[in-house]
């Protein structure tokens, strides 16, 4: 096996920037798929901390090879200052990183209108919360047949073209006619092309000559399972296919290249923004579990809603992404709360793709031994399954049976060496 997709299998910060660096060191190209700086992901390696969010998080491994693929929305300055802060650390060396050169660009423009928008909607029911980094209107255009890929900062005239059409089409909504400057844009870009210029290849080519070699490929998604355009929670959403079927569209390579896909879960839920969160706790617990797991966006620094595990929705995300392996991530902060549960079903027999999420209505069970005060210490320190005190290895069995995925990789702590393989990720 030389290919594996790392997916959130929840509502995004599941852990993805943790396990794929752990998992990295034994791979040879790390490519991301969809999304843009909405996601932010978080590796520490001896108390070091490194946030991306849009170099793959292989980035910390000098000689692995990071890519970013077609369906991804790039912001370009935000990639330089990225990179730069990741050098700076004596990391990520200019040919180690790659860019598709059908990947979309953000502009100042589809910041503004993603910004006017949440304001326009303000906390009322149409407002979904989103980073404001101008994700949802770059998909927009680029859907729209209308968006700028970064081949088209290399071609002037195209690019004009391109602005312009984006200038008359967004006038009325932006407020005036001149709010999109073709000129000033056109000078940004001009900026952009030569930065980018040593950096942009044909991903998908990238990709099938690694596989072919017989190299390791790790393929690192953004977002969540129930944040997937298609098949999340509509319309609060992001705006690409998060789940693994965007690494064949979002890269270039066909279904028959992926071998394994892992689906990385917390052990509890959390979510961002506004839209339906079943297994949600209020009040003092849920507040407790915020503290304790740190649950700030890496992005935006929002608190993050918490609650109980959700496995129907979790046999719903591995059905999505037809994963082969659970990673179970932040077992360690489930068990710091002197009380645990996890939702087993709905009420009413409400049914996760059929029914969605809104109105569904949990049934929690007590999860056993999780009031033991010693229980978060012993985890954090334990290095192998068998280390693992019995409470949580029936909570992870629990899990694996009713999602009928087995667990392959258990976190127990954010450094690197609290990380625990059941299976190895390319065998
Ligand atoms: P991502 O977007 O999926 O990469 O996740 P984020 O980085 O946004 O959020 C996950 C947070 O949990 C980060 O702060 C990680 O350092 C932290 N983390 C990951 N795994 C564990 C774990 O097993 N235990 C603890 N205590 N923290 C973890
Ligand atoms: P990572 O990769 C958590 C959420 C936003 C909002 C919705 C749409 O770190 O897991 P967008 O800006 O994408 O248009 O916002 O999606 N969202 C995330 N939530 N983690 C993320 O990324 C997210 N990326 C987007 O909060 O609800
Ligand atoms: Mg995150």
């Amino acid at each position: 096996m030389s290919t594996l997709i790392v997916v959130g299998a929840q509502w995004g910060d599941e852990g993805k920037g943790k396990v794929v660096d752990a998992v990295a060191a034994q791979a040879d190209l790390v490519a991301r798929y969809a999304g843009g700086n909405n996601a932010g992901h978080t590796l520490v390696v001896e108390g070091r901390k490194v946030i991306t969010h849009l170099v793959p998080s292989g980035c910390l491994y000098p000689g692995t090879r990071c890519v970013l693929g077609a369906g991804m929305v790039i912001d370009p300055d935000v990639l330089a200052a990225e990179i730069a802060g990741l050098q700076a650390f004596g990391l990520l060396q200019q040919d180690e990183l790659r860019v598709s050169l059908h990947a979309h660009v953000i502009f100042g423009f589809h910041r503004e209108l993603d910004g006017m928008r949440e304001e326009a909607a303000a906390k009322g029911p149409r407002a979904i919360g989103t980073t404001r980094r101008g994700i949802g209107p770059a998909y927009e255009a680029k859907a729209a047949r209308r968006g700028i890929q970064v081949r088209d900062l290399f071609d002037r005239a195209t690019l004009r073209a391109r602005l312009e059409q984006n200038r008359d089409a967004l006038a009325p909504e932006l407020g005036r006619a001149d709010a999109i400057s073709v000129d000033a844009l056109m000078e940004a870009a001009a900026g952009w092309a030569a930065y980018l210029e040593p950096m942009v290849c044909d991903a998908s080519a990238l990709c099938h000559g690694a596989i072919r070699a017989g190299q390791r490929v790790l393929f690192e998604g953004a977002q969540g399972a129930l944040l997937d355009l298609d098949h999340g929670t509509y319309p609060y959403v992001t705006s690409s296919n998060t789940t693994a079927g965007g690494v064949c569209t979002g890269i270039g390579v066909g279904p028959t290249a992926i071998d394994a896909v892992w689906g990385i879960s917390k052990a509890y839920a959390t979510r961002v923004g506004a839209g339906p969160f079943p297994s949600r706790i209020d009040g003092e617990i849920g507040q407790r579990l915020r503290d304790v797991g740190g649950e700030y966006g890496a992005t935006t620094g929002r608190p993050r809603d918490c609650g109980w595990l959700d496995l129907p929705a979790l046999r719903y995300a591995a059905r999505l992404s037809g994963m082969t392996g659970l990673c179970i991530t932040k077992l360690d902060v489930l068990a710091a709360l002197g009380h645990a549960e996890v939702c087993v079903a709905y009420a009413d027999g409400v049914d996760p793709g059929r029914d969605g999420l809104f109105g569904a209505r949990p049934v929690n069970r007590v999860i056993e031994g999780f009031d033991d005060p010693q229980l978060a210490v012993q985890l954090a320190s334990a290095r192998s399954w068998d280390a693992l005190p019995a409470c949580a290895r029936a909570y992870l069995d629990l899990v694996a049976e009713a999602v009928e995925v087995p667990i392959a990789l258990v976190s127990v702590g954010a450094e690197r060496d609290q990380t625990i393989f059941v299976r190895h990720p390319f065998e």
